[in-house]
């Protein structure tokens, strides 16, 4: 977060509400490492918050009222709404923070009327989670209003749970949880099963090394309804394996042995599924010990690995993330790449020797420019820190 973003929200604060706000927080979206479609399955991810962020200037008003400006480009406006009757209408943007109001109610905490001005820099519908950066941001605004000291899994279930059941998309906890706990230079070693996480150093400069993130800036509108039907598969896949193998209720429970002895016994689809989903949570555990010995050529492969398990038996690139990857493995300077968030277009990231960033970004994105007429972002990233009170 720039001081001059920070200048602008509160200017616009004071010009459309008079007065300053009372306090202002920040929220980052992430990058997934490694670890993808296996937080619903209750498996592994290794994500790392980002320096693109939400921030939020916020003051409690003396009504039930929120009344929030919205100064973001792809979503300016303003729009209210009555806390003692929230309902599903309005702008996509206000959903997110409607539904987090609406969590927090369910929750049993008091949630008072406020003034807010939202501003972010998380690219939109990119897989760096925008939507999880603004629950996150409007939590921690909310909870500070009503000086609750929530901690940061509880806020990140809680705007889970908004996600759910409010907006309506089935995500599993990691957006949330990195976004509310993340440590600058640190990754995030998730266990989505019991929340137990511990924060692993992942600074590569030292080393040579950069993590690019590269934006195909494709948006798939069906991209909610796709994932939510990998949510159904992964299901189904679990009913099948709970023939021969009874009482698992979560593909994290199944381990690849057992999946090879009884992987005929499932349906073409689930069986795919699950073939990367139990492959994948092993990969974070190897992903996580390559990170904690500074092995990146291991993380390297381990990513590659990702992405084709992705593309082959998850279904979840297509052909933008599929060009930027082959594009990026092009170059002799990277080290691994693949696609990351829930995918369908979106973002990729990549591991890649500091002497070939330039020719990377230039070439990486003349290549894809040409192969599918779209304009990519090139972004150079590290890990940053976790919400709170700027
Ligand atoms: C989206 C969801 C996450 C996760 C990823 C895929 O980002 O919000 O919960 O499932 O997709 O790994």
């Amino acid at each position: 977060m720039t001081p001059q973003r920070l200048e602008t929200v509160q200017a616009a604060f004071h010009h459309r509400f008079s007065g300053q706000p009372s306090f202002t927080v920040r929220a980052p979206g992430r990058v997934n490492i490694i670890g993808e479609h296996t937080d619903y399955n209750k498996g592994f991810v290794l994500p790392c918050a980002l320096d693109f962020d939400v921030i939020i200037a916020a003051r409690p008003r003396a009504d039930e009222t929120f009344v929030m400006l919205s100064l973001s480009k792809d979503n300016a406006g303003e729009t209210s709404f009555p806390v003692d009757n929230i309902e599903q209408s309005g702008p996509r943007w206000a959903q997110y923070i409607k539904g987090v109001a609406w969590a927090l109610g369910q929750a049993g905490y008091d949630v008072r009327g406020m003034d807010l001005v939202i501003e972010g820099d998380v690219p939109i519908s990119s897989g760096l989670s925008s939507s999880a950066a603004l629950e996150i941001a409007a939590a921690t605004a909310m909870a500070h209003a009503a000086g609750l000291k929530i901690p940061g899994p509880e806020l990140a279930l809680i705007c889970q749970r908004a996600e759910n059941e409010f907006v309506g998309v089935n995500s599993g906890i990691m957006d949330q949880f990195i976004s509310a706990v993340g440590q600058e230079g640190h990754a995030l070693f998730l266990d989505c099963n019991d929340l137990s996480h511990q924060h692993v150093p992942f600074d590569v400069e030292p080393d040579g090394l950069r993590l690019v993130v590269m934006n195909t800036c494709y948006k798939r509108s069906l991209k909610d309804s796709i994932y939510n039907d990998r949510v159904k598969e992964c299901a189904t896949a679990v009913e099948q394996l709970a023939k021969p193998i009874p009482g698992i209720k979560h593909l994290r429970e199944v381990s690849w042995e057992q999946f090879l002895e009884y992987r005929d016994t499932l349906d073409e689809v689930p069986r795919k599924r699950a073939a990367h989903v139990i492959s994948e949570n092993q990969r974070v555990l190897d992903a996580v010990k390559a990170m904690a010995s500074g092995d990146w050529m291991a993380l390297g492969c381990l990513m590659d690995a990702s992405h084709d398990s992705l593309q082959t038996d998850y279904e979840a690139t297509g052909p933008h993330l599929d060009a930027m990857v082959e594009e990026a493995r092009r170059i002799p300077g990277t080290i691994g790449s693949r696609m990351t968030g829930a995918g369908f277009g979106g973002c990729a990231v990549a591991l890649v020797r500091e002497d070939a960033v330039e020719q990377f970004t230039e070439q990486v994105s003349a290549r894809y420019r040409e192969r599918m007429n779209l304009e990519p972002g090139m972004y150079v990233v590290k890990a940053a820190a976790g919400a709170g009170i700027v």
